[in-house]
C-alpha cells in the first residue's frame, strides 16, 4: 500500500540544524530551523567543526519540537527522511546518525534524500501540478547548477559553475565591501537603493552556447573597482564609500542577468519553457524580477521556491522523501553520506 502518513525531514547538510513535518499532499504541517549564523559570523564563514557540534547540540530538540509543532506521535508518522548529501561530512553524520537511531527505535523506515534535488523539489511542492520536464537552476552558497528535470527524482546535469558558486560570490564580495556574513542577504540589503547600472559589470557567459557558469572574474572586477587595478592599492577604497549602495546593486543585477541569460538559453536548447528556481540566491529579490523579465522577453515561466523554504530547510527534504516512499524507495541503516553530489 503506497505511504499516506506525513513524513518527517531531518536536514543538517551545512549550517541549520532542520526537522519539519510534511504530509503525503506535500502540505507542511510544521518546519523548525536553528541557524548557526551567529556562531560562525566571527569567522565569516562556516567553520565545519564548530557546524558539527552545534547540530549535535541542537538536533534534538529541533526534531521534538517539529513533531510538538505538527501536533504528531512518532506512531503517526510513514517515515524518516534525512540529506545524506552533499554536504559537510561531520554535519551531515550527526543528521543521519540521528535519523537511522529514531527510524531503528520508531519502526519507521528510512529514506535518504539528496540535498540538491531537494532544493528543486521545493520549487515544486507549491504547484497544483507538476508538468515535467523542467529546467532547474539551483542557485546556493555551494552550487550554481542547470538541470533538465524530467521527473523529482530525475535531473540530468546541463551545466555548473566552473568556479564560484553563485551564493560564494555574493558572500565573498559582501566580505570584501565589509558587509557581514552570509553575503547575499547583506547585499541586497545594502544594495536595495542602489543604481544596478552605476558600475558597469560584465556577465560571465563562457562562451556563446554555454550553460556552465563562472563567477570568480565578476569578483576579481569588483576588487579592482574598490581597490584598483591589480587590487593592490594601500589606501581602502579609490571609489567614494558612498558608492557602497550601486556597488552591492550593480554586482548582485549582474549575477542575477548572468543566471536568468543562462536559464534562457537552457530553455532554447531544450525546448523547454518552464524552470523552476531553488537554493539560498532564489531568496533574492532583484534575482527575481531580473528572472521574470528574462521569461517574459523570452517566453518561459519562472517558478521559485516559497523564500522560507529557498535557503536550507527539511520541508524539502520530508517533501522529498515522501514522495521517494510512496515510490518504495527505503534506505537501509547502512545509509552513507558523501560530501560531494
Ligand atoms: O541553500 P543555502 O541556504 O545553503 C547551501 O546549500 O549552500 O544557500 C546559502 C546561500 C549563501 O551564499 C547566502 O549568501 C545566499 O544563499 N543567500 C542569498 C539570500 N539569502 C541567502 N543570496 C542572495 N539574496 C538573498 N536574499
Ligand atoms: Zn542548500
Amino acid at each position: 500500500m503506497s505511504q499516506t502518513k506525513p513524513v518527517l525531514g531531518i536536514e543538517s547538510s551545512c549550517d541549520e540544524t532542520a526537522a519539519a513535518v510534511v504530509s503525503a499532499s506535500n502540505q507542511v504541517l510544521s518546519s523548525v530551523i536553528h541557524s548557526q549564523i551567529d556562531e560562525h559570523a566571527d569567522w565569516g564563514g562556516v567553520v565545519p567543526e564548530v557546524a558539527g557540534r552545534s547540530h549535535l547540540r541542537m538536533i534534538r530538540p529541533v526534531v521534538e519540537q517539529a513533531l510538538k509543532e505538527a501536533d504528531l506521535k512518532p506512531s503517526d508518522l510513514g517515515g524518516i527522511a534525512v540529506t545524506h548529501r552533499p554536504g559537510l561530512l561531520g554535519s551531515l553524520l550527526i543528521g543521519t546518525t540521528s535519523a537511522k537511531a529514531l527510524a531503528f527505535s520508531w519502526d519507521l523506515p528510512l529514506v535518504g534524500v539528496h540535498h540538491i534535488e531537494a532544493h528543486s523539489y521545493a520549487a515544486l511542492m507549491p504547484l497544483e501540478k507538476m508538468e515535467f520536464p523542467y529546467i532547474t537552476l539551483v542557485v546556493s552558497g555551494g552550487h550554481t547548477s542547470l538541470y533538465k528535470t524530467t521527473d523529482a527524482l530525475s535531473m540530468e546535469l546541463l551545466g555548473s559553475t566552473r568556479d564560484d558558486a553563485a551564493g560564494e560570490a555574493l558572500d565573498k564580495a559582501a566580505k570584501m565591501l565589509g558587509l557581514g556574513y552570509p553575503g547575499g542577504p547583506a547585499i541586497q540589503k545594502a544594495g536595495a537603493q542602489g543604481d544596478p547600472l552605476a558600475f558597469p559589470f560584465k556577465m560571465p557567459l563562457i562562451a556563446p552556447q554555454s550553460l556552465d557558469f563562472s563567477f570568480s572574474g565578476m569578483k576579481t572586477a569588483l576588487l579592482y573597482t574598490i581597490k584598483g587595478a591589480g587590487g593592490t592599492t594601500s589606501d581602502p577604497w579609490i571609489v567614494s564609500k558612498d558608492c557602497l549602495p550601486d556597488l552591492c546593486a550593480s554586482f548582485e543585477s549582474i549575477v542575477a542577468r548572468t543566471l536568468a541569460r543562462k536559464c534562457r538559453r537552457a530553455c532554447e536548447q531544450t525546448g523547454i519553457n518552464r524552470v523552476l528556481v531553488g537554493g539560498g540566491v532564489a531568496c533574492n529579490t532583484r534575482l527575481r524580477e531580473v528572472m521574470a523579465k528574462e521569461a517574459a522577453k523570452a517566453g518561459f515561466s519562472a517558478q521559485f521556491a516559497p523564500p522560507a523554504y529557498c535557503t536550507d530547510n527539511a520541508v524539502m527534504i520530508a517533501g522529498l522523501g515522501g514522495e521517494k516512499l510512496r515510490r518504495g524507495l527505503v534506505s537501509g541503516l547502512d545509509l552513507d553520506v558523501a560530501s560531494t553530489g
